[in-house]
């Protein structure tokens, strides 16, 4: 063994699809490993003294939340920077600011509007870039999602996951993708104008391949969530985005209700709900305040009878979010001996789904 063998060690993560399916299903599994220790109040300071950078252009609770206490836990130190309170984008550029944070931090969080930023942040900072989500991916939201998944069903492979909503967004592109290569058939359920491109439904298609798992794209609720395991919704007007109008008429009829969740046909154990957060379910927000004066709606993607419901995984699923980020970094980050037989030479004893 050389100084480390770690196939991860060093290595940005701004997309699922940078990785093969053994290595985004290791990064699930160690997720759940380190919620194990966290929750036997087991020490895992595999980066003790490094220091984190989180930039931000859009707000966050959760992934804002994860990277510090995850930073915390793992012996580092997080600092949390937003649009306004830098040079950031309007007297600096992304190539000169990813060289002064490289020069100074040993991992960079990014949460903003373009895929390019995140990618002009990593080839120049020379510390690993850790995608908090942009317009196009939300990397950090797949880990944590299917270490949900797996947590609740114990196998990921020949699941099947219906997100209905706004297909061509960050979070239906993400699961599309993730799901696949995972061995989980995704189903994205959306009116014809929100279906996701033929780019992302390429990687898919390449994922499905290799993986066998089975993806569907279709306007029709009865055809697309029958037989699913997850229904997953998101907002149906996401940040940066303000055509409220337009999305109101599309997605109306969309919404995850309890009609919604029985025409899955699944039995009540097999089936959950899941949303990535923050959800429209009552009109206890300003937003949601808003649309229902206009439109007279008292929740919109999400009734609260289904967010309240036994369905409901969404806030294991924001807790999730913790532990996998951690894992996330620890290997990306903390040397640790992860060679790649441990990851792709798995032939189905060690525990991992990869041979479910
Ligand atoms: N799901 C998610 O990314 O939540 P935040 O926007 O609060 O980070
Ligand atoms: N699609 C949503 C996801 C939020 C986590 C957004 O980008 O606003």
């Amino acid at each position: 063994m050389k100084g480390f063998d770690n196939i991860f060690q060093g290595r940005s993560v701004l997309a699922c699809k940078d990785f093969t399916p053994a290595e985004l299903n290791y990064m699930v599994n160690f997720g759940l490993h380190l919620k194990d220790l966290k929750k036997n109040n087991i020490p895992h300071r595999y980066l003790e003294g490094k220091n984190i950078a989180l930039l931000f252009e859009k707000t966050s609770t959760r992934t804002r939340s994860a990277f510090v206490v995850a930073s915390h836990d793992l012996g580092a130190n997080p600092e949390y920077m937003d649009s306004t309170g830098t040079q950031f984008g309007k007297k600096e550029s992304v190539e000169d600011t990813a060289k002064v944070l490289g020069s100074m931090f040993d991992g960079i969080e990014f949460r903003g509007y373009k895929q390019t930023t995140a990618e002009g942040l990593a080839e120049f900072a020379g510390v690993p870039v850790w995608n908090g989500l942009t317009d196009e991916w939300h990397p950090t939201q797949m880990l944590a999602d299917f270490m949900t998944v797996k947590e609740k069903f114990g196998h990921l492979k020949g699941l099947t996951l219906a997100f209905v909503g706004d297909g061509r967004n960050n979070m239906a592109n993400s699961l599309l993708v993730a799901g696949t290569m995972l061995g989980v058939n995704v189903h994205i359920v959306a009116p014809a104008e929100l279906h996701p491109t033929q780019e992302v439904r390429d990687i898919a298609e390449s994922f499905a391949k290799q993986t066998g798992a089975k993806f569907l794209i279709t306007d029709d609720i009865a055809e697309g969530v029958k037989g699913a395991n997850v229904i997953y919704t998101d907002v149906w007007v996401s940040m940066g985005e303000s055509n409220w109008e337009e999305r109101v008429h599309l997605l109306r009829p969309y919404q995850v209700n309890m009609d919604l969740m029985k025409m899955t046909g699944t039995p009540d154990d097999d089936l959950i709900f899941m949303h990535c957060l923050p959800a429209f379910h009552d009109t206890n927000t300003t937003y949601g305040q808003e649309i229902f004066e206009k439109y007279g709606l008292k929740d919109m993607e999400v009734t609260d009878e289904v967010f309240r419901s036994k369905y409901a995984w969404q806030f294991t699923e924001a807790e999730n979010r913790m532990h996998s980020i951690k894992a996330m970094m620890a290997v990306t980050l903390g040397n640790l001996y992860i060679p790649a037989s441990a990851v792709n030479g798995c032939t189905g004893g060690c525990g991992c789904s990869c041979k479910d």
